[in-house]
């Protein structure tokens, strides 16, 4: 028997990216919804009206009052080893990890640590309504296993891969180009497509690969279909300059992960804050897609990131939260900083824009826009439950807005992990605030 039931509430997701379609096309909205899901994938979604009186016997419809159900949030580029170190002060990049968050990973060589953490990470990751995140892990093989098996008890998508490191950081942290190459290789082969998960080829950055381990992350990308390449790129000033004396025969940062390979579909690099044009140039052309990690780059003290430039290139963008460097689990709350970043650089970011950032936006970047990131039949039935009145204020300023486009904006500015009530992932309930 086909497992079935509605959802009632208002109902909000992204057709197409807002720039390429313009106002209105570019998402569909039902004011009293219904969204149908059967076997874990969207069958139906509509306005109640009509699709109410056509449900079959005995569906059950759970209803929801002042509440909006969007698609499940995308993070794009999140260390789940460093929610110990979100808020350490006073440091930018180069000097956070060494102090804050090299100590913190070497925690993972203990497999209890690494499942005690990746446990609470996930829980939070759904308190705020993520459901898809590509993730760091830590050097330790072990650490990707504790993530995955947690990952797939909760039958939730995600990306996720063991950090290649073969110099410049601490012994304890670091791997050797052969044994990173095996060991990811083993973990490929254990996680990879199974169930919802994927595995992502994970050198930190250029700074702490060799040569030789950027050249066999490159050759695992060419031996399995459908692998993801994460890493980072072009965050911070010291690292660039510290990148051009490492590799004083590439013509820039960008160019070294070229060089070995590394750009392509499912190729995601994070921050990408001081790229020259010719970077976002090669970026679009390959179909790299860059992560925007607005309360990070903030923190961090990083700089602004030019999404109108991006954009312009063709680049895909999702929005990242970057714990621990970013300081939020929350994609509202992400979004609201990205607004400020882009409103200092007299670029403006509307709700729908937003809400496809975090949303379908997200699975663009990630190349799983045919399974995610909105909820059209035959979708995975991922979505998040949004409260009207999660905070007295929340409630306030809503009560004061008199369009979809102020409601929105309002709860991407003042809204977090108070405002949702309630995440689904393929049709299951994975979190229910105050439970
Ligand atoms: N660059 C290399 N490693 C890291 C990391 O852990 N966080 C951030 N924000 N940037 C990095
Ligand atoms: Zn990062």
């Amino acid at each position: 028997m086909p497992q079935t039931r509605a959802y009632r509430a208002a109902l909000l997701h992204c057709l197409a990216d807002p720039r390429e379609v313009g106002g209105e096309a570019s998402h569909e909205y039902f004011a009293d919804g219904l969204l149908v899901v059967e076997d874990g994938r969207v069958v139906q979604l509509g306005d109640s009206g009509s699709l109410l009186p056509k449900l079959a016997a005995g569906v059950e419809v759970v209803e929801y009052a002042d509440a909006l159900i969007v698609p499940g949030f995308v993070d794009t580029h999140v260390h789940y080893p460093q929610m110990g170190v979100i808020g350490s002060y006073g440091t930018q990049l180069l000097d956070w990890l060494e102090t804050y968050t090299f100590p913190a990973e070497g925690r993972f060589a203990d497999p209890a640590h690494a499942r005690d953490q990746a446990g609470l990470f996930l829980r939070e990751l759904l308190r705020n309504g993520t459901t898809t995140a590509l993730v760091f892990s830590t050097v330790h093989p072990q650490s990707v296993d504790a993530f995955f098996e947690a990952a797939e008890k909760l039958n939730l998508r995600m990306i996720a891969g063991k950090v290649l490191m073969d110099r410049n950081a601490p012994d304890y942290l670091t791997d050797t180009a052969e044994s990173g190459y095996a060991q990811s290789r083993a973990l490929i082969e254990r996680w990879h497509g199974k169930g919802r998960l994927h595995y992502a080829v994970t050198p930190r950055f250029a700074p702490t690969s060799t040569p030789e381990q950027l050249r066999l992350a490159g050759q695992l990308l060419g031996e399995y279909p459908g692998l993801y390449l994460h890493t980072h790129l072009s965050e911070n000033r010291q690292e660039i300059d510290w990148v051009r004396q490492l590799f004083p025969e590439r013509s820039g940062y960008l160019d070294v992960y070229d060089h070995y390979r590394l750009l392509g579909a499912r190729s995601v690099f994070a921050h990408g804050v001081h790229l020259c044009d010719e970077e976002c140039r090669r970026l679009g052309e390959t179909g790299s897609a860059v992560a925007f990690c607005p309360t990070s780059n903030l923190f961090l003290g990083s700089g602004l990131l030019d999404l109108a430039r991006l954009e312009g290139h063709g680049v895909r963008v999702g929005l990242g939260t970057d714990i621990g460097g970013g300081t939020s689990f929350s994609q509202l709350h992400t979004l609201s900083d990205a607004y400020k970043v882009l409103q200092l650089q007299g670029q403006s970011l509307d709700p729908f824009k937003a809400l496809y950032l975090a949303t379908l936006g997200g699975a663009r970047a990630l190349y799983l826009d045919d399974r995610i990131g909105n909820l059209q039949p035959g979708k995975e039935a991922d979505f998040v439950v949004l409260d009207y009145r999660a905070t007295p204020l929340i409630t306030h300023r809503l009560g004061e807005a008199r369009t979809l486009a102020e409601r929105l904006f309002a709860l991407m500015i003042l809204g977090d992990d108070r405002a949702v009530l309630e995440t689904f992932a393929a049709g299951r309930s994975v979190h229910r605030r105050g439970s």
